[in-house]
């Protein structure tokens, strides 16, 4: 189980749902990918938030990190011939290594920390934490419940609800509610330097600083 068998039908589905706004809101804050030296992307899928970096004319080291290889080979097709300072590595966010001598000052983390659940989600920023360089940041893009109107609020759970249920059933994931996020991370001392919404807050793209790196 995993995202192997969904990886060719990925692009086709968010298109039918989301149109262009998802790419929309993982390219918010592209500037910030722009002045790192080395950028890990978690769970990049298909790869089309690296070929907007790498036609963006991006400098950086850049390791991305996925456990579907289906989903890797599509972004390293997607990237063929751009990506010679690009490393595609197979694994699980929760048991990972990264190459010697790479230390992020940038993570992307698009549409994937939602995969999981909170008890698995403080493991997992502790290890970006511990990884990356001090100083760094974390672009984090996921969905978010949608404050407003009634008719607002019941649209944003209805499609989350659909889309956990599918991505439970269909790529196994742990998720069982949309975790919040930007709440989450607050409490364990991230603190939030930029942010954007997208589709009336349904989508929002938070630029985090790790913990102890608050600049004043
Ligand atoms: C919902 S997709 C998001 C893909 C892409 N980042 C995007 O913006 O659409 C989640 C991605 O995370 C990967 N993934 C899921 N669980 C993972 C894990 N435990 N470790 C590493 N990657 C994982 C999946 O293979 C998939 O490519």
């Amino acid at each position: 189980m995993g995202f192997n068998h969904l990886a060719r039908s990925y692009h086709l589905l968010e298109r039918v749902v989301f149109g262009d706004r998802l790419q929309r809101a993982r390219c918010a804050h592209m500037e910030t990918f722009l002045q790192a030296k080395q950028i890990l992307l978690l769970g990049e899928g298909d790869g089309r938030f690296l070929e907007a970096l790498l036609a963006e004319g991006c400098r950086a080291d850049i390791v991305c990190l996925d456990a579907s290889t289906g989903m890797l080979d599509l972004a390293e097709k997607r990237t063929n011939g751009k990506a010679n300072k690009v490393r595609f590595l197979a694994g699980d966010v929760r048991n990972f290594c990264l190459p010697q001598g790479f230390r992020p000052d940038v993570v992307g983390a698009h549409f994937f920390l939602d995969c999981f659940r909170e008890e698995e989600l403080v493991d997992i920023v502790g290890s970006i934490a511990c990884g990356s360089m001090p100083g760094g940041t974390v672009v984090i893009t996921d969905f978010k419940l949608p404050e407003g109107s009634r008719v607002r609020r019941l649209r944003g759970r209805l499609l989350i609800f659909v889309m956990l249920v599918f991505f439970r059933f269909f790529a196994g994931i742990s998720a069982r509610q949309l975790p919040d996020l930007s709440n989450f991370l607050a409490k364990l001392g991230w603190n939030c330097r930029q942010k954007a919404l997208f589709d009336h807050g349904f989508i929002s793209s938070w630029v985090m600083e790790l913990p102890g790196n608050k600049r004043s």
